[in-house]
This record gives structure tokens, C-alpha cells and sequence, in this order.
């Protein structure tokens, strides 16, 4: 995968690539001056490797890969092709869905917070309808909730590099006023014959019940694997991952070390779905990084009968809309798996249905032609927060009542961060933004990483509250993506009537509990092996509900990428 060009000028550069594009375009230029670099600035569109189709090695897909063990195979094909298979998965899903794991915002410490005792009734659930799973692997808790069930492999894990799949237990909660307009009560699992309905159907227990299923099928099969497989169980992915996330991924450390890991499965916002109409299997290889900033303005208050001409709240609203005004700008670089997935769709989709303007431009993105790639941005204007940092002021609070001046002013602002951006670069532009309005109010400035002086009356402070880097881009040209692939081409099938299933690399703009787990390996895929169009994406609201037919063949896609992934293993 080609470098890009901007990564190599971050680490020179003190200032944020965003504010300063004319500058860089104009010192590139002239290092193309004086040194002679070839890059081609104007290349004719319509000579383009996209043109080639698929002779042109972009967007390579892997032939379908079925496992050497045939009969291994063909049991677990039969058994998930069976009535009485579907009747026992679908209530295992429905009775897990029973029990309201919801985590709270507010929980306490595990042990001290009743709250989190109903993790003790899911674990009980979940052992008792897996008995031979139990009987086969290892149990181990991090921090009391956090389950990791360990079926080792007949190769030892530094030989073969255990595969390791993620879940987690909680669910986002169902405000009790929401109950009523929920078509079945969300903790039903009610089942109506086609749909499985509630809080967890899709995030996650869906996805808990199909891997731990997987390996219930392997173990039953006689299958003795050569990889260890890892199943990891969160406790509170919804909120913090603090509790079992970040244990989990510890103990995993402890154990394996780090980049001891073959490749890390988890929950993703994408799996089978279309676009320019074409199905693709969507992998997401990155997550957008993440970051809540502070803002506090303080000042000396007073009677309003003799105010100020700009006072806290005054001052708070300029620094607003000079955020707003000043928004971070975007462009398709080759760092963002975006860029992946828009040059598949130029390759592979239907030609009438892909937009020209985009095929032409992706030419001058490949090659590293800043002006191509924030034009290609601008033109994706509805896809533009997959290219952009986001930022969203989400609260604002200022003065208690109306003849007082007030004294303190502030806000709450959620960015997403590019993948080719840092949290850095993000504090930095924020930084410069907001000292210039402290400037001009003659007011102390205390950045994201100078302390806010209490002595000191009238002043602006900034602070990051939680923050996440953009997680490392997965590769592509490495063995399990490879692996990854050829098992989605052989279990999962395009939608529709469209002849084939494009596999692709995405980006989840969200965040799942592998942010704790990158040390562990490079090869960390967020993916839904169902059809994301029939099934909606209903996680967090009312009515979620997961297809049966989908749900019942998700065992067979983990037992198959087990399987490969073993057969790999020397
Ligand atoms: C900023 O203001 C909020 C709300 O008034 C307050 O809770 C918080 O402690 C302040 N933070 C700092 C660093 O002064």
C-alpha cells in the first residue's frame, strides 16, 4: 500500500496540514522545482488505471476459500442447514436478550455498584447453554466480568498466533418511557417465526451468540485446532470499556504479548451491503479517532446595570463560531481505506452506475496530488465525514441569572478525528483559534496542556476530556486479510440479484472495544457477516431486531474463517 505523503510531513510539521494547504502545495512545488521529484500533477484522466477494470490489480479479491478439512466442513454445513439448529440458536438469542445487561453512564466500580450484578446471571446464561464449549476451554475473568474463553490449539501460541473474537455483553439501555414504542417489549426476544426482536439483537448478542456457536459446532465436529481461538466477552463496551475492555486486553498482553495475536474479529457497523449498485462485503480496517473538548471562559462578574461590552457568555459565543467558521477541511488520501472502497466501486461497479467525476479524480489521489484529493472530498459531500474531522458543539452552559453578570461560560465540543489526523494536530488548530479571542479580550489562555490557574480571574481554559488517536489502518496485503476474504467469498452470498460479493476495506466511524487492542496485532477486522440492508441498523433505537435466516448462517462463517485460519498455520 502506497505511503501518503502527508503522514511523512505531520511528523515535520508543527502546524496542522489542514490550515496551512496552500503553503504545502506551494513548498511542494518547489521542492518539485528544485529537486525534480516526478510527481504528476496533470495526468490525462482518461489514461487512467481504472480503466483497466480488474486487469489493473486495484481492488484485488481473493478466490472463494473453503477449508482442507472437508468433513469438519461439511458437519457444521449440515447441522446449520437443520430445523432443529435454528430452533436451538434462535432461543438462545432470544433468552440472552432476556436478561437487561444495559450499562450505565453513571456505574461505579465493579463491586461496588449493584448495578453490574446482572453480568453474573449473563455468564450463568451463557454456561449453561454451552456446556461443551465450558467443558473445552479455558475460562478466565478480567475483572470479574470480563469472560475470555481460551480453546487451545495443538500448536503453541508462539507458533502459531491465536485468532481472537470479540463481543460484548451489555447493551445501551431502553429509557422506560421508550418501552411503549417498542413493537414487542425490547426484553422479550420475542421471536414472530421470521425476526428476532430486542435491546441486543444486533449489538451485540447477536454477534456473542454466532462466535461462541462457532466454536460449540468446531468442538462437536471432533475438530481439534492446530491456533488457539480466544473468545473475549466486554462487560461495558458501551460506555467506557474501562471495566472489561481494557482488562480483557491486559490480560491478553500478559499472556501473548504484544503483536501476539493472528487477527482480532469484532462487532462493525458494516457488513453485506449496496452501494453504486453493487454488493460489497464491507471490512472495516480503521476506526475515526475521537476527542471531547473543554472550553471554560471566566471572568469577574458584577451587576448587570454597569456590564461589560463583552462578557463571558459574549466571549464563549465568539469562540464558537470561530470554531464553526473554521471547520477542518477534507480530503481522500491512500492512508483512508475510503479511498479502498471508492476505487473497488470504480472497478467493480456497474459503469453507469459509479460516479465519473469520482473515477476521474481518484487517478490524482493514488498519486498523492493534494488538490485532487481535497476536490474529491468536496465533490463526496454526503460521505464528507468518512474524509473530515467532525466537530459538534454538544453543550453549552453559562450564567444564573438575569441581573448578575456571569462569571463562568462553558462548553462541551465531540470531534471524530480523521484517519489521517492526531489529537495533536486537532488541540493545535483549536488552540490557535481560540488564544487569538483571549488576545483580543486581554483575557490568560491555559491550553489543552497548560494547567488552568485558579488565582487567575479572567481567563479562557481548554481541556481534552476523553480522547482516542484514529486506530491504525489494518493491512490489506497481509495473509488474514487474505484469509478474512476468501472465507467471505465462500460462506456469504451478494445481494439481491447482483452476480458477485466484492470483498473491501471501510472505515467504522464509530468506536468498538478493539481501541484497547491494538498492541496486540495489526490485523484488526470490525465486520457483521449478515446483509446490512435487510437488517437495518436499528443498534441503539427502538425495535432492533435481527433476520433469523442471517443470524442462523453466522456460525458457519466464524467456524469456516477458524477453519482457514488454521489451515494456514505450518
Ligand atoms: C469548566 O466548567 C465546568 C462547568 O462550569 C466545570 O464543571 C469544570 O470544573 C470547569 N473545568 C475547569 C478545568 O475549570
Amino acid at each position: 500500500m502506497t505511503e501518503p505523503v502527508d503522514k511523512r510531513r505531520d511528523k515535520n510539521s508543527k502546524s496542522p496540514w489542514v490550515l496551512h494547504g496552500a503553503l504545502v502545495i506551494g513548498l511542494v512545488s518547489a521542492l518539485i522545482a528544485i529537486y525534480n521529484i516526478p510527481i504528476q500533477f496533470s495526468s490525462s484522466p482518461e489514461l487512467d488505471n481504472y480503466g483497466l477494470g480488474t486487469e489493473s490489480g486495484i481492488c484485488p479479491q481473493v478466490p472463494k476459500l473453503s477449508p482442507r478439512n472437508k468433513q469438519v466442513e461439511q458437519y457444521i454445513r449440515e447441522k446449520v442447514d437443520s430445523e432443529e439448529y435454528h430452533r436451538k440458536i434462535i432461543n438462545k438469542l432470544s433468552g440472552i436478550i432476556r436478561i437487561p445487561s444495559e450499562s450505565y453512564d453513571d456505574l461505579g466500580p465493579i463491586g461496588e455498584d449493584d448495578r453490574w450484578n446482572i453480568f453474573f446471571q449473563v455468564e450463568g446464561y451463557i454456561k449453561a447453554s454451552y456446556p461443551t464449549v465450558f467443558a473445552n476451554v479455558k475460562l478466565d475473568h478480567a475483572n470479574t466480568h470480563g469472560l475470555i474463553l481460551t480453546w487451545e490449539g495443538s500448536v503453541p501460541p508462539s507458533e502459531a498466533k491465536p485468532i481472537l473474537m470479540l463481543a460484548h455483553q451489555d447493551v445501551v439501555p431502553v429509557l422506560a418511557e421508550n418501552v411503549k414504542d417498542w413493537t414487542y417489549p425490547p426484553y422479550d426476544g420475542h421471536y414472530d417465526g421470521e425476526i428476532i426482536w430486542g435491546r441486543g439483537a444486533t449489538d451485540d448478542k447477536g454477534y456473542l451468540i454466532s462466535i461462541i456457536e462457532s466454536v460449540d459446532l468446531l468442538i462437536k465436529s471432533g475438530y481439534k485446532p492446530k491456533r488457539t481461538v480466544i473468545l473475549a466477552f466486554g462487560c461495558d463496551e458501551e460506555i467506557s470499556g474501562e471495566n472489561c475492555g481494557r482488562p480483557i486486553s491486559d490480560f491478553l498482553r500478559r499472556q501473548y504479548g504484544d503483536d501476539g495475536i493472528y487477527l482480532i474479529m469484532d462487532e462493525g457497523s458494516t457488513g453485506i451491503q449496496r452501494e453504486f449498485d453493487q454488493s460489497f462485503a464491507m471490512v472495516s480496517v480503521a476506526e475515526k479517532g475521537y476527542l471531547d473538548v473543554g472550553i471554560n471562559v471566566s471572568s469577574t462578574g458584577g451587576h448587570a446595570s454597569n456590564p461589560p461590552d463583552h462578557n463571558v457568555i459574549g466571549i464563549l459565543s465568539e469562540i464558537v463560531v470561530a470554531i464553526e467558521s473554521n471547520p477542518f477541511s477534507g480530503k481522500v488520501t491512500p492512508k483512508n481505506p475510503m479511498f479502498r472502497f471508492l476505487e473497488c466501486g470504480a472497478i467493480h461497479a456497474p459503469e453507469s452506475s459509479f460516479p465519473k467525476a469520482v473515477r476521474r479524480k481518484l487517478n490524482k489521489v493514488a498519486q498523492n496530488d493534494i488538490m485532487g484529493q481535497e476536490q474529491l472530498a468536496h465533490s463526496l459531500d454526503d460521505m464528507r465525514y468518512f474524509f473530515q474531522t467532525s466537530q459538534s458543539v454538544g453543550k453549552i452552559n453559562g450564567g444564573v441569572k438575569i441581573n448578575a453578570i456571569p462569571e463562568t461560560a462553558s462548553t462541551l465540543i465531540n470531534l471524530r478525528l480523521a484517519v489521517e489526523t492526531s489529537i495533536a494536530q486537532v488541540e493545535e488548530h483549536y488552540e490557535s483559534l481560540v488564544h487569538k479571542i483571549a488576545r483580543k479580550h486581554g483575557m490568560a489562555f491555559a491550553g489543552f496542556h497548560s494547567p488552568c490557574n485558579p488565582a487567575e480571574k479572567r481567563k479562557i481554559c481548554m481541556f481534552g476530556v476523553d480522547a482516542l488517536e484514529p486506530a491504525p489502518v489494518s493491512p490489506v496485503d497481509a495473509e488474514p486479510y487474505r484469509i478474512l476474504s476468501g472465507t467471505i467469498k465462500n460462506v456469504l452470498k451478494p445481494l439481491g440479484s447482483d452476480d458477485q460479493l466484492i470483498v473491501t476495506p471501510y472505515l467504522m466511524p464509530a468506536n468498538t472495544d478493539t481501541k484497547f487492542f491494538w498492541a496486540l496485532t495489526k490485523n484488526i477486522f470490525r465486520f457483521t457477516p449478515v446483509n446490512l440492508v435487510e437488517n437495518l441498523n436499528r443498534a441503539h433505537t427502538t425495535d432492533e431486531f435481527i433476520r433469523a435466516e442471517e443470524f442462523v448462517r453466522e456460525p458457519l462463517f466464524f467456524a469456516t474463517l477458524i477453519l482457514n485460519a488454521d489451515d494456514v498455520v505450518d
